[in-house]
């Protein structure tokens, strides 16, 4: 899978998202606004610390409930820069802190967040496979990761129209071309509820539930726990 996805490393991303800051809210921003609301509504009936991944110019900040507890990270500094002074600016005391940081290599504890949430950011990032087994990684047992993206068609007018926007992908700073098998790679996230979002169904959102892997397996007879690797199946 991963061989199938276009090539874009980090330099490739913090330069296309210096060319996207300065306009970003006003243009992909705003076409983004409903999956991030229905991802926004659903962490405001949790709670405790919420890891935002991919933060931008944290246009989400100001709708989250002000009990809850947000971290956000992002690899581009010039969207930082952005989602800092709209932190200042609105005074929004529950935002706990605003950090650079590779989604895909997090300078944060196993198990740290009661929920974590990466918007519009699975198709952005290098290696979408590694950033998810670290969403996964920094996510407390029985909370949730949520993941709001656009996933590709393999066929029709909007498969052909993703084919032939993925050769701009490193000028767009995202993946055209993403199917949903890419993030579906950790044994620990149970997918709970897929929502297509408008505008026309073009972004979902994947709620996954982190279960203890040692715990959800149920433990059969004898002989079949010979025959597994792990002595364990999953239930
Ligand atoms: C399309 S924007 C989405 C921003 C925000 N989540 C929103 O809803 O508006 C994608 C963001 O992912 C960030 N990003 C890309 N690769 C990253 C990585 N490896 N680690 C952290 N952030 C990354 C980009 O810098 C950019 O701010």
């Amino acid at each position: 899978m991963a061989d199938k996805l276009l090539k874009m490393d980090d330099e490739d991303v913090k330069r296309a998202y210096a060319r996207w800051a300065p306009v970003y809210d006003k243009t992909f921003g705003k076409v983004a606004d409903a999956g991030r609301m229905a991802a926004v509504e659903c962490i405001n009936q949790f709670d405790g610390s919420v890891l935002e991944v991919g933060v931008g110019t944290g246009m989400s900040l100001p709708h989250y409930k002000t009990s809850l507890e947000i971290t956000g990270i992002d690899l581009s500094v010039d969207m930082l820069d952005i989602a800092r002074k709209r932190v200042k600016d609105q005074k929004l005391c529950h935002v706990a802190a605003i950090e650079e940081m590779d989604a895909g290599d997090m300078a944060i504890e196993d198990n740290a967040f009661e929920t974590v949430v990466a918007m519009y950011v699975m198709t952005v990032v290098p290696d979408p496979m590694q950033v998810m087994k670290e969403l996964a990684r920094v996510c407390k047992v029985g909370g949730e990761v949520i993941v709001v993206n656009h996933f590709s068609q393999k066929h029709g007018l909007r498969g052909l129209a993703e084919k032939a926007m993925a050769r701009f992908g490193d000028k767009l700073g995202w993946r055209p071309e993403f199917p949903v098998e890419t993030i579906l790679v950790c044994d620990d996230l149970q997918v709970i509820e897929t929502v297509s979002l408008r505008p026309f169904g073009l972004f979902t959102m994947m709620r996954f539930k982190k279960v203890d892997l040692a715990k959800s397996n149920v433990i059969c007879d004898e002989d079949e726990v010979k025959n597994t690797k792990a002595g364990l199946r999953v239930a």
